[in-house]
């Protein structure tokens, strides 16, 4: 919130492994999310819904081991917080317990505000998520830009301002148009973090493995590709294989 009342953007991106947690802490991202993510860029499901807790926290670990200054914020799964408010408060709790996070995120808006009301109450951090919720892809028939109408607009406008009464502390805003995401950042104090939301929030998330170029079953427009690193690994591999082969490798300087 003082990044917000100071205009300076909060960087995030996610991680799901040590090594890529350690260079993301290392260069200065304010905020690691383990995003359910997880299921599709690491796992290989065709959407996140798959994705258990004993995956989100196993990740989770690893990433909150190598982090020393970021924020880690780990991703609730589908159908770990949507049963009762106990069971979601437990799932939190095991983030924090077991993984080691400092706040978890849920996606939706009104309709799990007494489960964010409760976590935030006993003291567990709550980043919320609006717009696209990749969670409900199936009601919403797909990833389609949200927030279009100015029913949907008002009605996520509302949500924000009740995750924010709940006591979220940021929202993901996913996949709206930039005025929107102007109009939800400048309605409420905590800041919001944009994915393919413009650039007028108050902060930034991608994944990583979209950003350096590594995940190539599809590429979203809101996507930036900093490098293309898929190309650097086919590289790098193809002349492992061929040296092997070759009897190129090892050399004597690998040898004992
Ligand atoms: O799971 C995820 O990686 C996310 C981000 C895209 C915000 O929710």
């Amino acid at each position: 919130m003082e990044m917000k009342q100071r205009a300076n953007k909060i960087t995030m991106l996610t991680a799901y492994d040590y090594i890529t947690s350690s260079l993301l802490d290392e260069l200065g991202i304010d905020v690691i999310l383990v995003g359910d993510s997880l299921g599709m860029v690491i796992l290989g499901h065709e959407t996140t819904l798959p994705v258990t807790m004993e995956e989100m926290l196993h990740h989770t670990k690893a990433v909150a081991r190598a982090a020393k200054r970021s924020m880690v914020v780990g991703d609730m799964p589908f159908m770990s917080y949507q049963i009762s408010v106990e069971e979601a408060l437990y799932n939190a709790g095991r983030f924090l317990k077991e993984a080691g996070v400092q706040a978890i995120k849920l996606e939706g808006g009104e309709e799990i505000c007494p489960v964010v009301f409760k976590m935030v109450k006993v003291g567990i951090p709550v980043m919320g998520h609006l717009g696209v919720t990749p969670q409900s892809v199936h009601q919403m028939g797909g990833y389609a830009v949200q927030g279009r109408e100015e029913q949907a607009a008002k009605k996520m406008i509302a949500d924000a301002k009740v995750l924010e009464e709940a006591g979220a502390f940021a929202i993901v805003l996913e996949k709206i148009p930039s005025e929107l995401a102007k109009k939800i950042t400048q309605t409420i104090r905590v800041p919001t973090i944009g994915i393919g939301a413009g650039p007028h929030c108050d902060g930034q998330v991608l994944v990583t493995q979209d950003l350096l170029g590594m995940f190539e079953k599809f590429i979203p427009q809101f996507v930036k590709q900093y490098a293309k690193l898929s190309n650097d690994i086919r590289s790098a591999i193809s002349s492992y294989i061929k040296e092997v082969k070759a009897g190129e490798f090892p050399g004597e300087e690998h040898s004992f």
